[in-house]
């Protein structure tokens, strides 16, 4: 017995010293003082021995087992104070390795498209404001010449915000355009004016390749003495210039907004066929009145674009939902 304890003793020590990491010590402790470990087998086999033997090797076998169990908690702290010595020589600058690049992020393509847009305007001589997405009936509608139960309100399928007045009726609503800034501005500012106005935009449709139930636009509004349907035709113009080349085809048509008289629509050529991607017009004398201005002495006219299609017709984008996935496969590329 007293042998096999000597044996052991060496044994454990030497494999001790060879332990180099945290899995290693584990593998030794379960070795020597595990439930099967070779210490435990020691201690079992004692009931065979005779009482004077047993007591003998009792002893030295629980002052083996201290022993181990010592050297076991040295080495586990000696292990620990030597991986926090190896964090802090990891994390050391070495000044000789070649440098890499910085990980940074990157504007989302909508706002690098926004910028772009308001970049032309103001090459043309128009400031850049913005205004609130939660707004009032007022101003989304009333002063736009869209009195309620006007036919023209369905046109704008509204979230509406879940708070009546004391009429019962629901007057603030998510913005369904950039239009209520028209009058905004104009409460403030007299003219001459000229500004564009970038922001979110919401309405209650449903999704498909072209439409997003949230999406930006860019209001545009001029007014001014002798302001011409001619200026905004060419305004636009050199808009779509600027952005898409020289190239690229451009159409224009009549459409009907009930805050502009003459309305048009301004669409670019995409993929074969028309896409459409503003609204347009002379400011209605009525809304000219609604911004404090006598249309008599003043006119103005209006356009709203909508940012995303804008940005499927420069980058060859055929699905209006790709913006809004966060799919990086997709954000990297722009
Ligand atoms: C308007 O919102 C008018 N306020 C524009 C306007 C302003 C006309 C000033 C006259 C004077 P419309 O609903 O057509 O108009 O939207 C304008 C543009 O927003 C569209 O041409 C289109 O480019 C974009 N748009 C409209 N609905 C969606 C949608 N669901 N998803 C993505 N873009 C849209």
């Amino acid at each position: 017995m007293q042998e096999q304890l000597t044996h052991l003793r060496a044994e454990a020590l030497a494999a001790l010293e060879k332990v180099s990491n945290a899995k290693e010590l584990e593998e030794w402790r379960i070795a020597y003082l595990g439930r099967k470990g070779q210490m435990t087998q020691v201690l079992r086999g004692l009931g065979a021995l005779s009482p004077e033997d047993r007591r003998a090797a009792g002893a030295q076998s629980n002052e083996l087992k201290a022993l181990l169990e010592q050297r076991f908690a040295e080495r586990e702290a000696a292990l620990q104070a030597g991986s926090a010595e190896a964090i802090a020589a990891s994390e050391a600058i070495d000044v000789t390795l070649p440098g890499r690049p910085v990980q940074i992020g990157r504007l989302h393509p909508i706002t690098q498209v926004i910028r772009e847009i308001t970049g032309a305007f103001t090459a043309m001589g128009f400031q850049v404001v913005e205004g609130p997405e939660v707004e009032w009936d007022y101003y989304n509608f009333e002063t736009l010449n869209i009195p309620k139960g006007h036919p023209a309100r369905d046109m704008w399928d509204t979230m509406w915000i879940d708070q009546k007045n004391k009429d019962g009726e629901r007057p603030l609503l998510l913005r369904t355009h950039t239009s209520p800034m028209q009058i905004r501005y104009m409460e403030r500012h007299k003219p001459p004016v000229r500004v564009v106005v970038p922001g979110k935009v919401y309405r209650y449709e449903a999704t498909d390749a072209t439409h997003e139930w949230h999406f930006h636009q860019i209001e545009g509004l001029v007014v001014d003495k002798g302001v011409s349907f001619a200026q905004l035709k060419g305004t636009l113009e050199e808009f779509a210039k600027r952005l898409f080349g020289i190239e690229r085809k451009v159409r224009f048509r009549c459409d009907y907004f009930p805050f502009v008289e003459p309305g048009a629509e301004m669409a670019i050529d995409w993929q074969g066929r028309w896409l459409e991607i503003l609204g347009a017009g002379m400011v209605h004398p009525v809304v000219l009145k609604n911004m404090g201005c006598d249309p008599q002495v003043y006119s103005g006219f209006a356009f709203g674009m909508g940012v995303e299609r804008i940005a499927m017709l420069k980058y060859g984008i055929d699905d209006i939902r790709h913006f809004y996935t966060n799919d990086l496969r997709f954000l990297k590329q722009f």
